[in-house]
């Protein structure tokens, strides 16, 4: 599947698992904590979510390609998989009867998407977070993954909280929060 669709999917090699880890971790204490994956592709985010202890009920996962939806299906068969585009997050959420989350953690190729694209996928995820909410992404390019403009519309900041080495190619981890008011 990733030798064949590499452009679908957005990435040259399934993330790695230090990259996995190092996005599970921006979550800090993983107790009672609900998370959404969006763009989970073949898992190998959604792995290291588990490992870190977000609980198979905790956890959920959007993807909109049909075949890597059914595979996540299959190699989760516990877990909440939703076929669907992450800029429909509420409906997803809405439809499975799921509330606020706590993070939301994207797979998704966002550095390549146009700004409406980026800005409806954004403006999803915080509309699903509770108010210390927090996006994380990862990115292979040097600086934020979104086009000018599309934080300052949404009353959001981005800091970036490393580079992981061993992935290929390397990636940096991106955290995007609302800014703070007052
Ligand atoms: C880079 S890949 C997956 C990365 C994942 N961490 C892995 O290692 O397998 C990106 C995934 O996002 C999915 N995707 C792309 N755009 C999407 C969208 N708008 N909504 C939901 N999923 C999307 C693709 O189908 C693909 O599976």
């Amino acid at each position: 599947m990733w030798l064949r669709h590499p452009l679908r999917i957005g990435a040259i090699a399934p993330s790695s698992r230090a990259l996995g880890r190092k996005m599970a971790w921006q979550i800090g204490n993983p107790d009672g904590k609900r998370v959404v994956e969006l763009g989970g592709g073949t898992g190998a985010i959604t792995r290291a979510l588990l490992a870190h202890g977000i609980t198979h009920e905790n956890l959920i996962v959007v993807e909109r390609d049909p075949v890597m939806y059914q595979a996540l299906r299959r190699r989760f068969p516990s877990l909440p998989v939703l076929e669907g585009d992450a800029a429909d997050l509420a409906g997803l959420l809405t439809r499975a009867g799921i509330g606020p989350v706590d993070a939301v953690i994207s797979g998704l190729p966002l550095l390549g998407m146009p700004a409406m694209v980026q800005q409806a996928i954004l403006a999803a995820a915080f509309a699903a977070l509770g108010p210390d909410g927090k996006f994380i992404q990862f990115t292979y390019g040097p600086s934020v993954p979104v086009r000018p403009g599309v934080l300052g519309k949404l009353g959001l900041i981005a800091r970036s909280v490393g580079r992981v080495w061993r992935n290929v190619p390397p990636a940096r981890v991106w955290l995007f929060e609302r800014q703070p008011t007052g």
